[in-house]
C-alpha cells in the first residue's frame, strides 16, 4: 500500500508540461487574487511575550456548545480555547514555548505534545494528570533541526479517545528559518483531519457499553461517518490554473486511517511527521495513518472552472470480522477548484529540500523486540507502576516491530523521532523523521532512535486511542 513513485533526485518541476515555457523557472506571483476558500484555516494561539524566541500563550479545554456542521444544531463538545480544531500553535525552531493551561473540563486531562522532544514533565502523558479546575504550565524548547507538522491532543489514563472524539484536538507547526518551500512564496494550507459520529439530535454519538458496536469500536478503533477538515464537510480550496499550494496534513482521527489522492492534479510528497525529506517523491495516493502527518505539494489543475476532488480511498486495515461494510467506498474529503485567475508560472522545486543525517546504525546498545497483539504489547497491558523497558541516554537502540495479529497497528513513541530502517526486510529507501509508523498486520519493521537527552518515563503505544486507552501501551524509562 506504500505506493511510492521514484525518488526524485534531478529538479521537480511543477508545470505546464506544454510550450517551451514549460523549462521557465519563476518564482511564483506573491500577488495571488484573494482566496475563495471555503475551507478555513485554524486561528493561531496569541504569543502575549514579548521577548524574541519566547512564546507564551495560554490554552483552556473546557466543554463549549458549537455548531459542527452547517444548519446542524448546537452541540455539546469539548474544546480548546472554545474552538474545533483547537487554535494552532505556530512557533519556530529555538523558541521557548510556555504554555499556560488550565483545564476546565469536569475530568482529568493532559496535554500531550505529540511528536516534540521535549522534558519529561512536559510531555502531557498519562504520569502528569490535570485534574479538573487546575493549571499545569508546559515549558519546552524547540530544538534546531525540528521544523516539521505536530498536533496536540489529550492524553489522559483511559480516556483519549473519548477527549479527541469530543473535539480536543489541535495542529502545531515548528518552522526552519531557512525552509526552501516557504522561500518560494508557496500558498501554505493545514489540513487536519478528523472524522466523528453523531446521534439523530445531532449529538457527538458514543456507544453504550453493552452494545455490540462497543465492541466493534474497541477492536477497530472508534470511527465516524462523517469526515472533516478543519472541522468542515466538504469544503473548497480554490486555486489558479496551475497552482501549487503546500499542504501540512495532519490525522487526527482516533482510528481512521486515510489513502489520499486528488484525480486529476499532481501530488509530490515532500515531508512527515518529522518535516521535510531530502527529496520530494512523485505519488499517486499517499497513506496517512492516525496521528501522522504528510506535507504535499500539490497541483489543482489547468482549466479554469475545472473541479476536482481530494478523497480517501479504501485501505483495508481491519479484522475480516470486524471490517465495516462500507470499507471499500471512495470518501470525498473537499474539492478543489481552479479559478479563473491569471495561470500560475511554473514552480522550480530546489533539487535538495533538506539534509536528513541517517542515524548511525553501527554503534547499538540495544535491540529490542515489541510485539503487537490485540489489544497488548509484549503480551502485557500498560501499568502506570510498572517500568517495561530501561534504556541510557546517550544510546542508539533498534527496534523491531512486528504486529502478528491480522489488522493494523500505528506504532508511536513518545519525546524521541525514529528513522524506519526496513519493513518485511526491504530497506526503506531514504532516511526521514518519524513518530508514528502505521505496522501492517503480519508485518514487521525495523526502527532506530537516538536517546539524546531527557531521563524519565516515556510511553510507546499503539496510537488507535480506544486500543492505547485499552492500554496497548508500555513505558519505557531512560537514565
Ligand atoms: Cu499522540 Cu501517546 O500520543
Ligand atoms: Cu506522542
Ligand atoms: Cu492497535
Amino acid at each position: 500500500m506504500r505506493a511510492r513513485g521514484v525518488v526524485v533526485t534531478a529538479i521537480v518541476l511543477l508545470l505546464p508540461l506544454t510550450g517551451p515555457r514549460a523549462s521557465v523557472a519563476i518564482k511564483p506571483s506573491v500577488t495571488r487574487a484573494a482566496t475563495s476558500d471555503t475551507l478555513r484555516q485554524p486561528t493561531t494561539l496569541r504569543n502575549r511575550s514579548t521577548v524574541p524566541h519566547v512564546v507564551d500563550v495560554d490554552l483552556t479545554a473546557a466543554p463549549a456548545q458549537l455548531r459542527l456542521r452547517p444548519g446542524g444544531p448546537l452541540v455539546r463538545v469539548y474544546a480548546y480555547n472554545g474552538t474545533v480544531p483547537g487554535p494552532t500553535l505556530d512557533v519556530r525552531e529555538g523558541d521557548s514555548v510556555v504554555v499556560h493551561f488550565h483545564n476546565e473540563l469536569p475530568e482529568v486531562t493532559t496535554v500531550h505534545w505529540h511528536g516534540l522532544h521535549l522534558p519529561a514533565n512536559a510531555d502531557g502523558s498519562p504520569l502528569f494528570p490535570v485534574a479538573p479546575g487546575s493549571t499545569y504550565v508546559y515549558t519546552f524548547r524547540i530544538p534546531p533541526g525540528y521544523a516539521g507538522t505536530y498536533w496536540y491532543h489529550p492524553h489522559p489514563d483511559a480516556r483519549s479517545s473519548y477527549q479527541v472524539s469530543m473535539g480536543l484536538f489541535g495542529a502545531m507547526i515548528v518552522r526552519a528559518p531557512d525552509d526552501p518551500i516557504a522561500a518560494l512564496g508557496v500558498p501554505e494550507k493545514l489540513l487536519i483531519l478528523s472524522d466523528n459520529r453523531f446521534d439523530a439530535n445531532g449529538a457527538i454519538s458514543f456507544p453504550d457499553s453493552e452494545s455490540i458496536q462497543a465492541e466493534v469500536d474497541l477492536e477497530n478503533g472508534r470511527e465516524g461517518n462523517v469526515l472533516m477538515v478543519n472541522g468542515q464537510v466538504m469544503p473548497t480550496i480554490s486555486m489558479p490554473p496551475g497552482g501549487v499550494q503546500r499542504w501540512r496534513i495532519v490525522n487526527a482521527s482516533a482510528a481512521r486511517v486515510y489513502r489520499l489522492s486528488l484525480p486529476g492534479g499532481q501530488m509530490i510528497h515532500v515531508g512527515s511527521d518529522g518535516g521535510l525529506f531530502a527529496h520530494g517523491v512523485t505519488v499517486p495516493d499517499i497513506m496517512i495513518a492516525n496521528s501522522e502527518r504528510v506535507e504535499l505539494l500539490v497541483r489543482g489543475g489547468l482549466t479554469p472552472g475545472q473541479r476536482l476532488q481530494f478523497q480517501d480511498l479504501p485501505y483495508d486495515r481491519y479484522m475480516p470480522q470486524t471490517r465495516p461494510a462500507d470499507w471499500d467506498s471512495t470518501r470525498a474529503l473537499l474539492s478543489v477548484v481552479v479559478s479563473h485567475a491569471p495561470a500560475a508560472q511554473p514552480l522550480r522545486i530546489p533539487p535538495v529540500l533538506r539534509y536528513v543525517p541517517p542515524l548511525d546504525t553501527m554503534h547499538v546498545a540495544e535491540r529490542r523486540v515489541i510485539v503487537m497483539s490485540q489489544g497488548l504489547i509484549n503480551g502485557r497491558k500498560m501499568d502506570m507502576n510498572r517500568v517495561d523497558l530501561r534504556g541510557h541516554l546517550g544510546t542508539t537502540e533498534i527496534w523491531e516491530l512486528q504486529n502478528v495479529v491480522g489488522m493494523d497497528h500505528p506504532f508511536h513513541l513518545h519525546g524521541f523521532r525514529f528513522q524506519v530502517l526496513d519493513r518485511d526486510g526491504v530497506p526503506e529507501p531514504f532516511p526521514s523523521w518519524k513518530d508514528l509508523v502505521n505496522v501492517p498486520k503480519h508485518s514487521s519493521m525495523r526502527i532506530v532512535v537516538r536517546f539524546d537527552d531527557y531521563p524519565g518515563k516515556w510511553m510507546y503505544h499503539c496510537h488507535i486511542l480506544d486500543h492505547e486507552d485499552e492500554g496497548m501501551m508500555g513505558v519505557l524509562e531512560l537514565n
